[in-house]
């Protein structure tokens, strides 16, 4: 059985005023009816998978159960982290508590923030990647990249995708983060994808992977794991132990260091939704490029994103071009669409503001 391993930490500050610190992008519906948290528990759920296990903060705890329990997912655990020590340490953790529980577990690491549209194709790419990850592979999913993204982590293959089948490549080098150069270099080069941010493992190879290359982070996660606090159905991990763990993401822990990495090609659409731009584009504009949510309206206008999240604030929009403008019931961003990425400036002005 696979074990989905739902992660639920970070804040998504380019999706402001939506996304806040208190209330981050994975628990709102941004696109269609449910949340984007509820929609990764429900894309993951099917024979192959066992129940879910769920990493996030003390905040997010209620969020959490309220939102699984609205799509009828009983999760196996909800681990409570202390603090957001990033990814590698949450992974590990998951790893931990499964090799007491479920030793001979497949896991699938995912990021409960990301649209994936075609969630029966995504399972088919997820069975491909069975074998490798029985196995001892690190099973990741490679997006075709259209464009030099600096936020992403590359996948370099041994020679072409060929036709993109899905099916396991063996893949030669993780590249995380590039620079700008470097990005632009791996795209022209043709053989790299991008990093969907999923992982298939088992647990005995992400442990095995974590001793060879991040042995700084076992011992603290180990004890968090051991002294945790089983609390109203949580785990929540213990602090002081925690504490003593790097901040460090998995791809640079483990995936950029170790050499048994596979990769199957994912094809039927893929957004982390990274900005109002990308939601603009996965919502599905009408003909002039508009869309209007909630409480909007637009006449007249083009390539527009115009939502209001208030019933008692209606917007409208009169002949606007290249627009995003998104109300919320304390707080408007209007922006030029151009601009999306530079969202997370307002953000930063505000703190700086309080
Ligand atoms: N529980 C928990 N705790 N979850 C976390 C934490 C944490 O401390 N930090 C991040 N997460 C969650 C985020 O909420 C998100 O769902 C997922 O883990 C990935 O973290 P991001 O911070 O969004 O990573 P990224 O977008 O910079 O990069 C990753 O995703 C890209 C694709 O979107 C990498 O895997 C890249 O290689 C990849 O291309
Ligand atoms: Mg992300």
């Amino acid at each position: 059985m696979i074990t989905p391993v739902l992660l639920c930490g970070g804040s998504g500050t380019r999706l402001w005023p939506l996304s806040r610190k208190s209330y981050p992008k994975q628990f709102a519906a941004l696109i269609g009816d449910s949340t984007l948290f509820q929609a990764s528990a429900r894309r993951l759920s099917g024979p192959e998978f066992a129940a879910p296990m769920v990493l996030t903060n003390a905040d997010f705890r209620f969020i959490v159960t309220e939102q699984l329990a609205e799509v009828g997912v009983d999760p196996a655990a909800i681990l409570i982290e202390p603090e957001g020590r990033n990814t590698a340490p949450a992974v590990l953790a998951a790893a931990l508590w499964l090799e007491k529980t479920d030793p001979a577990a497949l896991m699938l690491v995912a990021p409960s923030d990301h649209v994936v549209p075609d969630g029966a194709a995504f399972r088919e790419a997820v069975r491909a990647g069975v074998p490798a990850a029985r196995d001892g592979q690190l099973v990741t999913f490679g997006i075709k990249p259209t464009h030099a993204e600096t936020g992403y982590g590359y996948l370099e293959l041994a020679g072409d995708p060929g036709d993109f089948a899905a099916r396991p490549l063996d893949l030669k080098r993780f590249v995380e983060k590039p620079d700008a150069g470097r990005a632009e270099e791996m795209l022209a080069a043709g053989t790299y994808l991008w990093n969907a941010g999923i992982f298939l493992f088992s647990v005995q190879a992400i442990l095995a992977a974590f001793r060879d290359h991040a042995p700084e982070l076992v011992a603290p996660v180990t004890a968090a794991v051991d002294e945790g606090r089983p609390d109203l159905g949580f785990l929540r991990l213990a602090p002081g132990p925690w504490a003593q763990a790097g901040d460090i993401s998995i791809d640079y822990a483990v995936m950029e260091r170790a050499g048994n990495l596979s990769v199957v090609p994912f094809a039927a659409g893929w957004s982390d939704l990274g900005g109002w731009d990308a939601v603009w584009r996965e919502s599905g504009p009408d003909a002039r490029g508009v869309v209007a949510t909630g409480h909007a309206t637009a006449i007249d206008c083009d390539d527009t994103l115009l939502r209001s999240e208030d019933e008692a604030l209606e917007v409208v929009g009169i002949g606007l071009r290249n627009i995003i403008a998104v109300a919320m019931p304390d707080a408007v961003l209007v922006a030029d669409a151009a601009r999306a990425q530079d969202v997370k400036q307002a953000v930063a002005a505000l703190k700086a503001k309080a």
